[in-house]
């Protein structure tokens, strides 16, 4: 049944098959994914994660289908981009399936539904199930914004306190002038700022704060990330979001050009970055290492790498809903067969 709803969800345009499936994502009741084994929980910036694998941003931008996404058996689930105003994002089509590559291009540009939206989403499934559930917030600015920390305050006001994380979001290709806040004086002067603020509203001031970085910036640029974050106290840097270069041995003749990269051709340069930064914080920083995961050997390297937790988002859609246990399954016999206690003795190994 559910392999055939992936066949006929793949021979629809990408954004249609998306849409259909959080549709029935709201209405389908899964048996929950409750067993969790031991071995796989950590206790990270104040959270207790029940297993490292999380949703990444971008699939429930608008925190529609989280209850969903926990049944499925993910440990956490980030929600948005979220901006402050609703807007539809950039013309369609937007979206491509590279499917010899296992990938996919998009470039959206932050189409979703706005913070108030978002925010009525979130109260709803905190009062009906999630109170203890880990639900990040990932935060984007509006296209017309001149001023970029405007609307990561506005976000930080609206949903910091409903969030069990915020990620300021400062990697999508699909925003013209956001990449550039990655660099070294506007990182800074952004970074400065977003962390004053935090300080400043009681409700949130022990918030973890996370930064979410490209694939495609060089040593100097993630160097000057990663001393600025460690002198700011930055909790966590998710590596990476998508990647507007197109590897030379995609399958796929003249991929789109616009638009980042996602799914298996982006898993070695972000798993690069990963070992990087790792190396670059001193493993002081907690990672969270996302790019082209769709098996448990792929989620072990990432740890393996640096990353204390992973997330996913391409694979789901190609794989379908057990893909996430199945995922737990191999990570668990992966850390015993290599004779690991428990998860956290794997992070960095090899680095
Ligand atoms: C269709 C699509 C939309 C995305 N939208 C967002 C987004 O709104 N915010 C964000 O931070 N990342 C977004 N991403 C990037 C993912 O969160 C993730 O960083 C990237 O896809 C790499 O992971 P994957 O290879 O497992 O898909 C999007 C990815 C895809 C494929």
């Amino acid at each position: 049944m559910i392999n055939t709803s992936i066949k006929f969800l793949k021979l629809l345009p990408p954004e249609i098959a998306h849409s259909i499936t959080l549709k029935a994502l709201k209405f389908i009741k899964f048996k929950l994914d409750t067993s969790e084994d031991q071995i796989l929980h950590q206790h990270l910036f104040g959270l207790d994660f029940s297993n490292p694998i999380g949703l990444a941003a971008g699939f429930d931008k608008n925190a529609e289908v989280v209850k969903s996404m926990f049944s499925m058996g993910f440990g956490f689930v980030e929600v948005g981009t979220v901006t402050p105003k609703p807007q539809k994002g950039n013309q369609k089509p937007r979206v491509f399936r590279l499917e010899k590559d296992n990938a996919i291009i998009n470039s959206l540009g932050f189409n979703n539904k706005g913070l108030i939206k978002v925010k009525k989403n979130i109260s709803k499934i905190k009062n009906n199930f999630a109170r203890n559930k880990i639900i990040g917030v990932n935060l984007g600015k509006n296209k017309n914004t001149l001023n970029a920390v405007d609307d990561y305050f506005l976000g930080i006001e609206q949903l910091g306190d409903l969030s069990s994380y915020i990620t300021i979001n400062i990697s999508s290709p699909n925003t013209d002038g956001l990449r550039d806040l990655q660099l070294r004086g506007n990182f800074e002067n952004l970074i400065k700022q977003i962390v004053k603020k935090r300080e400043e509203i009681e409700s949130i001031n022990k918030k973890p704060i996370l930064i979410k970085i490209s694939p495609d910036l060089n040593e100097d640029q993630l160097r000057d990330i990663a001393l600025i974050s460690l002198a700011n106290n930055i909790d966590g840097l998710i590596l990476t979001n998508t990647s507007t270069k197109r590897p030379n041995n995609l399958k796929t003749k003249n991929p789109p050009y616009k638009g980042g990269i996602s799914g298996k051709p982006l898993f070695e340069n972000s798993n690069k970055i990963l070992k990087k930064m790792y190396n670059l914080t001193n493993g002081q920083i907690t990672l969270i290492g996302v790019g082209g995961i769709s098996n448990g050997s792929d989620c072990f390297e990432k740890i393996k790498s640096g990353a204390s937790l992973v997330q996913l988002y391409t694979a789901l859609t190609y794989s379908g809903p057990l893909l996430v246990s199945k995922i737990k399954n191999e990570l668990i016999y992966l850390i015993k067969t290599d004779g690991y206690k428990n998860i956290s003795e794997v992070v960095g190994k090899s680095v």
